[in-house]
């Protein structure tokens, strides 16, 4: 079947904007992606996930293709662990809620982050403690180039805060079409973070009897109650990197703004974009349909008719607010199109 052309995207992108795509096409196997980006030549195209973590701008003057190849095999097991090779386009929420079900543990701080499955080695997806190289084994990659399927170990990704190999020197060179994860039959649970320990106590549940449903639930109550869900509220999570500082400069903010928090790191320290957003005065606050989250300063809405550009141009506002008043560049997390 040959793409649809002149498609609205407003549907297949989490902020909910309505923008047009030239040509669009859903793929369910490789067979499907190979067919089509044979018919399309040498033009522009792009692989559509969830849709959880780009602003279009403007309309996309290529094919998009909307990654649907779902499929979830053991590949390996033992009496301590369980080797998952997922397809790329299954729903990274559902997969975890399966692994919660089986009791199989590791992605359980990982509940509730949209997207698929295909996406979250590309940006290495954290949450609550926990990020995906923890879990992860290996994957498998179409090479746009030479349509070879190579496996990608874990020390061949670069993994880094909200960064891989595959976002930076191999960028729209590759394909992932399943992830290997291995997972705990034995699980040890993480209530590291704050949050996920108070709500435990707040249902009389002690750490050390808690199970990764539990977990799981607290990390969706917490996700719930501060980030906004898409299906009302337009928005692709955090909009910002935390952006990580020389230590020095730290210093000095913290003599300025006695309230500054800093997470020690390898390369310096990691601030909270959210803090310096909020101490800025952007939290909650609107310009026409594009506002910073009332609950989530880091959090960038569509309140209802917003275009990419606008949410943009707020992005720059807020960036140049934070660099006048902490000469700290913020860095947006999300892909912008
Ligand atoms: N904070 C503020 N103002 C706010 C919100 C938060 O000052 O409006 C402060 C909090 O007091 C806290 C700090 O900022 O000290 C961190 O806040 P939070 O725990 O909510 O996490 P975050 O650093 O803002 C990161 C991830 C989230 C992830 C949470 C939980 C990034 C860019 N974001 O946010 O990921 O869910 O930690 O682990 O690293 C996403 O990537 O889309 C995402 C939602």
């Amino acid at each position: 079947m040959l793409p649809d052309k002149d498609v609205s995207i407003k549907k297949y992108n989490t902020f909910g904007l309505d923008v047009h795509t030239k040509a669009f096409k859903t793929i369910s196997s490789l067979k499907e992606l190979q067919d089509v980006l044979l018919w399309n030549e040498s033009h522009d195209f792009m692989i559509l996930g969830g849709g959880s973590n780009v602003l279009f701008t403007k309309d996309y003057d290529g094919l998009m293709i909307k990654n649907e190849i779902k499929g979830i095999e053991i590949v390996n097991e033992t009496e301590d662990f369980i080797d998952l090779k997922v397809y790329s386009g299954e729903n990274w929420h559902q997969l975890v809620l399966y692994c919660v079900r089986q009791n199989w543990g590791g992605i359980e701080n990982l509940s509730l982050i949209p997207g698929t499955v295909g996406a979250a080695p590309m940006q290495n997806i954290g949450a609550y403690g926990v990020e995906l190289e923890q879990v992860f084994l290996s994957l498998e990659a179409y090479n746009y180039q030479d349509f070879n399927l190579k496996t990608f170990y874990k020390n061949e990704c670069e993994f880094g805060y909200r960064e891989s190999v595959f976002k930076r020197k191999f960028k729209n060179q590759y394909f992932i079409f399943s992830v290997t994860f291995r997972l705990s039959k034995h699980p040890k649970i993480n209530a590291e973070y704050g949050d996920i320990n108070a709500i435990l106590e707040s249902k009389g549940i002690l750490k050390e009897h808690a199970t990764i449903k539990d977990i799981s639930e607290a990390v969706i109550a917490i996700r719930e109650s501060k980030l906004p869900n898409p299906a009302v509220l337009g928005n692709s999570g955090s909009f910002f990197k935390n952006p990580v500082i020389e230590a020095t400069l730290f210093k000095t903010l913290q003599s300025q703004f006695p309230d500054i928090k800093g997470f020690e790191q390898t390369n310096g320290v990691k601030v909270p974009a959210a803090w310096l957003i909020e101490q800025s005065g952007w939290k909650g606050k609107r310009i026409k349909n594009a506002g910073s989250h009332e609950k989530q300063a880091l959090v960038l809405v569509n309140y209802g008719n917003a275009t990419g550009t606008e949410i943009l141009d707020l992005a720059h506002q807020i960036i140049e607010s934070v660099f006048q008043k902490f000469k700290i560049k913020l860095e947006p997390e999300v892909n912008i199109i």
